[in-house]
């Protein structure tokens, strides 16, 4: 039989050895099992004199005592091994900067929707739209310009041709976002305060047309509107959206049909090295149209005339956005390749707010 001496020695080097959970109760079975060594030795004491087991009891549950304490100890550092282990294994910097995926981009004309909304609505300006695919007379006639009209000749207007039940009228696709003046209008009734972007088509095709593109129309209707009320609106936008303070507009008078007085507006800017700078500098560009709005208009949408009057105004959208972000041809935000959206398109997370920065 072992001595004690030999025992310990064996069975701490085999706790020690121990690599795993399993390995580690195998030993424990070993020595302290039903049948373990020492479960035997302990048993044996019985069989001993006195003066034996009085010897030697000591010593084997000192024995016992210090294997189960090693056992223990072992348990405890291969479970710690393991979390450390897995800790490792599972590594995380957290001060490395997030890998970005790629969910598809905003388009600038988007962008700079949104952006407009939210500027206008700041203003009290309510959303609104209407059909792509117009009334003749909506386009036109209600915006005071009736069939012999010359500047009708001037919208290069895709007519539709009419269904049974259009009485014969021809459709168009919409040469301005105006028409939705006079839906707004009709539909809401005044006092008014609306802005409605969207798509408009006219027949032409060069760097700076396309037959499709964006305007977005702004109506104010009340009882004390003047046009000093649509300037301040108009620079304030300027102010907000090419994110400067020294916006400088000029109003030229000018002739819309549907507005008088009527005027275009320029904004201030530079050309320097080929790269443009709004805000400063010697140069004008031309951004908008707008005006009080024409009695003939208010009429044709039911409005009161000698309670109410307002403004209109009417901006290219392409235009403003080709002028924020430095974009040369128009052409190109229609194409959808996909490395210039990549180019100019804007994360979608990136919301436009007033209170958290126009862009971010
Ligand atoms: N509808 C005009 C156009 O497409 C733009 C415009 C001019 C709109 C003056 C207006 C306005 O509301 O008042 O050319």
């Amino acid at each position: 039989m072992k001595s004690i001496e030999i025992l310990r020695t064996e069975y701490l080097t085999k706790i020690k050895e121990a690599s795993s959970d399993a390995e580690l109760e195998e030993v424990r079975i070993l020595a302290m099992g039903k049948k373990g060594e020492i479960t035997l030795k302990l048993r044996q004491l019985g069989q001993m004199d006195l003066q034996q087991r009085k010897d030697i009891a000591p010593l084997l549950n000192a024995l016992k005592n210090e294997i189960n304490q090693a056992i223990a100890n072992k348990r405890e550092a291969l479970v710690e091994e393991e979390l450390d282990a897995q800790i490792r294994k599972e590594w995380l910097d957290i001060t490395l900067p997030g890998r970005s995926r790629r969910i598809g981009s905003i388009h600038p004309v988007n962008q700079t929707i949104d952006q407009a909304v939210a500027i206008f609505s700041a203003m009290g300006f309510s959303y609104a739209e209407g059909p792509q695919i117009e009334t003749d007379w909506h386009n036109f006639d209600a915006l005071n310009m009736p069939p012999e009209h010359p500047a009708r000749q001037e919208h290069d207007t895709f007519f539709i041709k009419p269904k049974d039940t259009d009485n014969g009228q021809p459709n168009v696709l919409r040469t301005h976002t105006s028409p939705v003046q006079i839906r707004s209008m009709t539909e809401n009734g005044v006092p008014i305060r609306v802005i409605a972007p969207g798509r408009v088509y006219r027949c032409d095709y060069d760097q700076t047309h396309t037959p499709m593109f964006h305007q977005i129309e702004g109506l104010a209707i009340d009882t004390d509107l003047t046009m000093a009320n649509l300037k301040w609106v108009l620079e304030e936008f300027c102010r907000a959206f090419f994110e400067i303070d020294n916006v400088e507009l000029r109003f030229r008078a000018s002739h819309f049909p549907f507005t008088e007085p009527s005027a275009e507006v320029d904004i201030k800017c530079s050309w320097g090295d080929g790269q443009l700078k709004i805000g400063e500098g010697n140069d004008w560009l031309e951004i908008l149209g707008c005006g009080m709005v024409h009695p003939n208009v208010l009429n044709a949408s039911g409005v009161d005339l000698d309670k109410y009057q307002g403004f209109a105004f009417g901006m290219g959208l392409d235009r403003i956005a080709m002028l924020k972000y430095g974009i040369p041809d128009l052409r190109a935000f229609f194409e959808s390749d996909i490395r210039w959206l990549r180019h100019y398109g804007f994360s979608p997370v990136d919301t436009p707010a007033l209170h958290s920065g126009l862009s971010l």
